[in-house]
């Protein structure tokens, strides 16, 4: 009885990512606030591919309500996946703190809560996988977003150090730093076409590199190159740079 959950799964992401899952014979289960499409989507999946597929209400943001979340799934997953996150506006993080503490909270705090309820069943079972999905905003700072930048970044050094804590007890916990993805979180912005993958391409990069048991990919790949040669660039010089 092999499940994979998926939390935060109302992201574009997550249903070509569960299609792959459950094409490989792992049944699915999708967490999220909008339970009554991902009732819809766990019966498109079960009736595709005959597996088991059951949705689940999740907020990463009411981390009170996490410990009962977990306990209450029929079967304890052998893998979780984390696409749950929230970009705001960077202006209304700026002058509101609630706006700024939801960004936190949905990329960051919240992950932190669940993810470590998760870690210590996992690392109680010495199995299991932990799939992180940060972004490469986390890798420097922005006037245009770096509050949600700054979320990323505390997950991405979480991941890490989880990682390096459960490596012993044989739990892969790998981390996703996607560039451009063309979802509904960057609806209506302009993105350069050739370095913008779709939900498909991330989908396809997190299955294939968590089944090579890898600690981390970047997606697409030359964004690894691309954040290299953008974090070299001398704060003194970044400053004063229109960077968007
Ligand atoms: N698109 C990009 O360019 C890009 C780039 C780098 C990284 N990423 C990261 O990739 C991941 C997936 O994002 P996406 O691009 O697929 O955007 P998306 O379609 O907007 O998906 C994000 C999902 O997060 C879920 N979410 C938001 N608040 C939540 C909460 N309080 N509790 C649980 N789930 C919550 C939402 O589902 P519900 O409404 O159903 O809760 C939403 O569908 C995110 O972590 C994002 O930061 C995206």
């Amino acid at each position: 009885m092999k499940y994979v959950l998926i939390l935060g799964a109302g992201s574009d992401i997550a249903r070509p990512l569960a299609f792959l899952y459950a094409k490989h014979g792992y049944n699915i289960y999708l967490a999220s606030r909008s339970y009554d499409q991902l009732v819809r989507d766990a019966h498109d999946i079960s009736l595709r591919f005959k597996v088991d597929a059951q949705a689940f209400k999740f907020d990463a943001a009411d981390v009170a309500s996490h410990q009962s979340f977990y306990d209450s799934l029929p079967y304890k997953p052998i893998g979780v996946i984390t696409l749950a996150g929230a970009l705001g506006d960077q202006k209304q993080s700026e002058q509101k703190f609630t706006d700024a503490k939801n960004v936190i909270d949905v990329n960051y705090t919240g992950l932190v809560s669940i993810i470590h309820i998760i870690a210590a069943d996992f690392e109680q079972r010495r199995e299991g996988f932990i799939v992180g999905v940060s972004s490469v905003a986390g890798e420097r700072g922005r006037k245009s977003n770096y509050v949600y930048a700054s979320a990323k970044a505390g997950f991405t050094t979480f991941l890490s150090g989880l990682r390096n804590r459960l490596h012993s007890a044989g739990v892969q916990v790998m981390t996703v730093h996607p560039g451009f993805v063309r979802t509904k979180m960057i609806e209506g912005r302009t993105t350069p076409g050739i370095i913008t993958a779709s939900a498909e391409d991330v989908a396809r990069d997190i299955f294939k590199a968590q089944q090579l048991g890898k600690d981390f990919v970047y997606s697409k790949w030359f964004w690894r190159f691309i954040m290299m040669a953008f974090t070299m660039i001398p704060e003194s010089i970044a400053k004063k740079l229109d960077l968007k």
